[in-house]
């Protein structure tokens, strides 16, 4: 058993997909809530790949990649860009839900409409402007890899003179919360359904 971490590679995309969805559901598999197996993927995973494949890590097993950390320095930029590069084709592709239609993947849709909007006021994107998601398979969990991938993210992030990040985490996601608090981080903002987490370097 060999754990590596690599940049990322375009011919990764379809494995971020995979471990998006595999950890789409609060940390477990999503697999059997969406009918749509890439909606997730659409969302939280393939646009930073897309936009930022220089701030994309894959986390390897046996040369198989098993886990990912993804994320953009300047978020407010990002949600621009998304909109320009990334979501227009999206749009395109799944027409807007009923407004009463709260299916899981309707919910995911009428994100794609919104845009990945940064998760904090102004003045706190400011101070915090990067943010991240990460994600690992079960048989990647809890044997550091987390940590090290963190740590990956933000020495990039360093290298390009961000000063801080964030990122959100749903409050049923009861592990998550254990680990971004060993790891460091403190609690910013908090949501009716989730916290914001920040990092200053
Ligand atoms: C959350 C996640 C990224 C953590 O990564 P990991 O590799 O499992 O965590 P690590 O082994 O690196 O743990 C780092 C530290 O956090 C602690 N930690 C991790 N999970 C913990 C938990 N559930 N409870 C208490 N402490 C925990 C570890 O003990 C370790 O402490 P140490 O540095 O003192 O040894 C990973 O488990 C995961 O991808 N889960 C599924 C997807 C998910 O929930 N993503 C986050 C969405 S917001």
């Amino acid at each position: 058993m060999e754990f590596k971490i690599r940049n990322y590679k375009s011919s990764d995309l379809d494995k971020l997909y995979e471990i998006c969805l595999k950890t789409g559901d609060s940390g477990k598999d999503a697999s059997m809530i969406y009918k749509d197996p890439f909606l997730l993927g659409h969302y939280y995973a393939a646009p930073y790949a897309v936009i930022h494949p220089e701030l994309t890590f894959i986390l390897t097993k046996n040369e198989m990649p098993i886990g990912y950390i993804l994320g953009t320095d300047k978020s407010e930029s990002f949600y621009h860009k998304c909109e320009e590069f990334w979501f227009p084709k999206l749009r395109d592709k799944y027409p807007l839900p009923e407004h009463n239609d709260d299916s899981p993947d309707s919910r995911i849709i009428k994100l794609i409409y919104n845009g990945i909007l940064p998760k904090l006021p102004k003045n706190m994107l400011d101070e915090y402007p990067a943010h991240l998601h990460i994600d690992i398979l079960p048989e990647g969990q809890g044997q550091g890899m987390g940590k090290k991938l963190i740590f990956t993210f933000i020495d990039k992030l360093k290298e390009l003179n961000v000063p801080a990040l964030h990122l959100e985490v749903g409050k049923r996601n009861k592990d998550a919360i254990k680990f971004y608090e060993k790891i460091g981080f403190k609690q910013i903002k908090d949501y009716e359904f989730s916290i914001v987490y920040g990092m200053k370097f």
